[in-house]
């Protein structure tokens, strides 16, 4: 049989494959609290505006009501062959109350519906993102504090450059989920604006309040162009992007914690909780989570190439392939929802083998830079000099299989007369972060003022 919802000019019903093409109730269920939202304020608003009656707005709040503790309590039928949420949560109403549940769709469209329900969808994700971020950054902040005086070998080609502080390194990521966050709280500002009324797509005939609904779905403003409200993604594009940009950085730390933990390194040490072993090898820890980090990932970068791929090629107004934008955006959700909870509980319990990464630090000759910088300063030195002065004491250093602070004043004599006792100083790794305190830089007093101001930005939040 032809549809109850828009079987009017139909013969005969849908075939089979075309019900399944077209039914999104298996994943759009996922609106139903946003719909069931929606339809309150939508009919509030008829009521106040005399297009409804107040015995059928009574109806229609309390039937919306019931629909939603069915579903909350699982009793709910939901059937595929109302194609979505939108029609499943009417046709039940329609069940409970009858008649009065037919006038809730006066000046409405699914189009304009779908639109607000979504919107309000990707707004609580946005904030649940968010939150999950700032619990991300207190983890990073209290092992950077822990760690603001513990150094390691930074690395530039992941060959040893200079040595930096862990809890520097740590803040690198703490200014990059900053951003993450800010570009989401950007998103939310634009997404925040309502497009119920909108209707089908022109707008429609009957007196309704936009500026009634928008304010309470608690929208800053209806938007302005009706064709626009129902037709553009771009706020779920926006979310996918700083969801994607966001995992990229999660996949960057993911991929240090799999090399920090390696047999080679032994930077650091994930718990047990954070681990897994091997059905084989008795001595394995493996840090599943983190390379499983990095592979979901590409999930959510894939997730908004689909969605662009979608809407590109998409002529005003709204099409059906519209339908296919949720599953990316459900699907990126959730997946940064597991990704940043099990990066949170890796930083979280995190330890790290300071002897090891100080050891590191020091090798590789990773403050030659330093004594290149004090002959300059010391001696007058234009760069370029010093830096082929220390490139000379490297060699040497390599020749003989030691390391530059192993080699005697009159060995560095030999290279450069100028040299003093005072530059073997400088070729200590702790001297050599101390020293770095130039604004960002990675002397320990600069990191932990730097902790300092990011806690107080996130207590002014
Ligand atoms: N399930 C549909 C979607 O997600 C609802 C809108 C249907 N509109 C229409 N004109 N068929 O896009």
């Amino acid at each position: 049989a032809a549809s109850k919802m828009w079987g009017g000019r139909f013969a005969g019903g849908p075939a089979a494959i075309m019900r399944r093409i077209n039914a999104s109730i298996d994943f759009d269920r996922r609106l139903y609290a946003q719909d069931i939202r929606g339809s309150q304020a939508h009919c509030q608003m008829l009521v106040a505006q005399k297009m409804i009656g107040a015995d059928d707005a009574a109806a229609i709040l309390g039937g919306l009501d019931t629909v939603l503790a069915e579903i909350e309590a699982g009793t709910f039928p939901f059937r595929a062959e109302l194609e979505d949420i939108h029609m499943n949560v009417e046709a039940r109403l329609a069940e409970l109350i009858g008649e009065p549940a037919g006038r809730l769709h006066t000046a409405r469209s699914r189009n304009d519906q779908v639109a607000t329900d979504f919107r309000l969808w990707v707004r609580d994700a946005i904030d649940g993102m968010e939150a999950g971020l700032k619990e991300l950054v207190e983890a990073l902040l209290d092992r950077a504090e822990e760690h603001a005086a513990t150094v390691m070998p930074g690395f530039t080609h992941l060959q040893a450059a200079q040595p930096v502080t862990f809890g520097h390194h740590l803040m690198a990521y703490v200014e990059m989920i900053g951003r993450d966050r800010s570009r989401l709280a950007d998103a939310r500002k634009r997404l925040n604006e309502s497009p119920l009324g909108s209707a089908a797509l022109a707008g429609t005939s009957f007196p309704i309040d936009r500026e009634a609904t928008a304010r309470a779905l608690g929208f800053e403003r209806p938007m302005r162009n009706s064709l626009d409200g129902v037709s553009d993604r771009d706020f779920a594009l926006e979310f996918l992007s700083a969801a994607s940009i966001c995992a990229v950085h999660l996949s960057r730390l993911a991929e240090e914690l799999v090399i920090w933990t390696s047999a080679q390194f032994r930077f650091v040490s994930l718990s047990d909780a954070f681990t897994t072993g091997s059905s084989i090898m008795p001595q394995k820890r493996n840090p599943d989570a983190a390379e499983l980090i990095r592979a979901k990932t590409g999930r959510v970068i894939g997730d908004l190439a689909s969605l662009l791929i979608v809407m590109k090629g998409l002529p005003l107004a709204y099409s059906k392939d519209m339908q296919d934008d949720k599953e990316p955006v459900f699907e990126a959700a959730d997946t940064m929802e597991l990704a940043i909870s099990a990066m949170t509980g890796m930083i979280r319990d995190l330890t790290a083998n300071e002897a090891v990464m100080a050891a590191a630090a020091g090798a590789g000759f990773t403050t030659a830079t330093d004594i290149a910088d004090w002959c300059v300063r010391a001696l007058g030195m234009p760069f370029r000099r010093a830096h082929h002065v220390a490139g000379s004491l490297v060699k040497l250093a390599e020749d003989k299989g030691v390391g530059l602070e192993d080699l005697s004043l009159d060995e560095m004599r030999a290279i450069e007369p100028g040299i003093t006792a005072e530059a073997q100083a400088v070729l200590t790794v702790a001297s050599s972060v101390a020293s770095r305190t130039s604004q960002g830089g990675t002397a320990p007093v600069r990191v932990r003022a730097a902790i300092a101001e990011a806690r107080t930005r996130l207590a002014e939040e």
